[in-house]
């Protein structure tokens, strides 16, 4: 299957896979329920959108005929396509309507802990995946929901204010309710068959300031031309959070939305 990157989706790449491998290799190991509620079936072919380094994508490979994996960040698309996913392209979540694969050909689209970062217009991003669907085709997706990382996003917006940036002009995420996500999805030709706010306490592989530094870059941008403010956000953003600590590992209080959903109309 051919498919080309468009001008559009070649941005700055905050992503680093080796950071994303240090600090949060958790994340593909924690799809495995999503991967379950998505069942996939030896002869499907299926889009894993938001697909990252690829770890989990390796998992779907096994389960179904083809896998096509798709994320905005170059970084992790290489990464992905080091580990062997041959059919691994750079493209936005946003842009994916206006691209070829967006042509009824998928009986599923797969994604984790990705559309939460697609804030700029999540709508348009269910069109794409609705476009990319066979008529019955399911969109089967775990992200970030309502109040999640609650307490860490709380202490980047007090970093941020206490500097006098408004941390609402740099905040990436868009963690939505069962209602909104609902909403978002009947409304561009989704039948919602399940969804739910999962709470997860989530031991990190680091600590709060590895996962800043791996997922706060869109906070830490204003301190880009300064590393040494940018390290003291950071140790900030930490120290605000030591409750967080229990015997010398770190938590975070993650809130997931799981959701399968069934393509009734165009
Ligand atoms: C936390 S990672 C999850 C990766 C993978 N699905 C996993 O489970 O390990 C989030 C991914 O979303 C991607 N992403 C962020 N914004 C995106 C966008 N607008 N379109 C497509 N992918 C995007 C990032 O590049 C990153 O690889």
């Amino acid at each position: 299957m051919a498919t080309s990157t468009p001008a559009s989706t070649q941005k700055k790449d905050d992503w680093s896979s080796q950071k994303y491998v240090k600090n949060a290799s958790f994340v593909p190991v924690l799809g495995a329920p999503v991967l379950q509620l998505l069942d996939p079936q030896p002869d499907e072919h299926i889009l894993d959108l938001g697909a990252g380094d690829g770890v989990l994508t390796v998992e779907l490979e096994k389960k179904c005929k083809s896998v096509v994996a798709v994320d905005a960040s170059a970084a992790m698309i290489e990464a992905a396509r080091e580990i062997g996913i041959k059919n691994a392209h750079v493209i936005d979540g946003h842009d994916l309507a206006e691209h070829e694969l967006a042509n009824g050909q998928f009986d599923a689209v797969f994604s984790n802990a990705a559309l939460h970062w697609m804030k700029k217009d999540p709508s348009r991003v269910v069109q794409g995946v609705n476009k990319c669907l066979k008529p019955g085709g399911r969109f089967v997706g775990e992200c970030g929901g309502h109040m999640n990382v609650a307490e860490v996003r709380a202490s980047m917006h007090a970093a941020l204010k206490k500097r006098g940036i408004n941390p609402e002009e740099v905040d990436p995420w868009y963690f939505p309710s069962t209602k909104t996500y609902t909403q978002v999805l009947e409304e561009n030709g989704f039948r919602v068959d399940y969804i739910e706010l999962i709470p997860r306490l989530t031991l990190l592989t680091t600590d709060i300031a590895g996962w800043t530094d791996t997922f706060g870059f869109s906070f830490l941008r204003p301190f880009d031309s300064d590393p040494a403010e940018r390290q003291r956000v950071i140790d900030e953003v930490q120290e605000n959070l030591t409750f967080s600590q229990d015997h010398g590992a770190w938590y975070i209080m993650y809130v997931r939305l799981r959701f399968k959903a069934t393509k009734i109309r165009d």
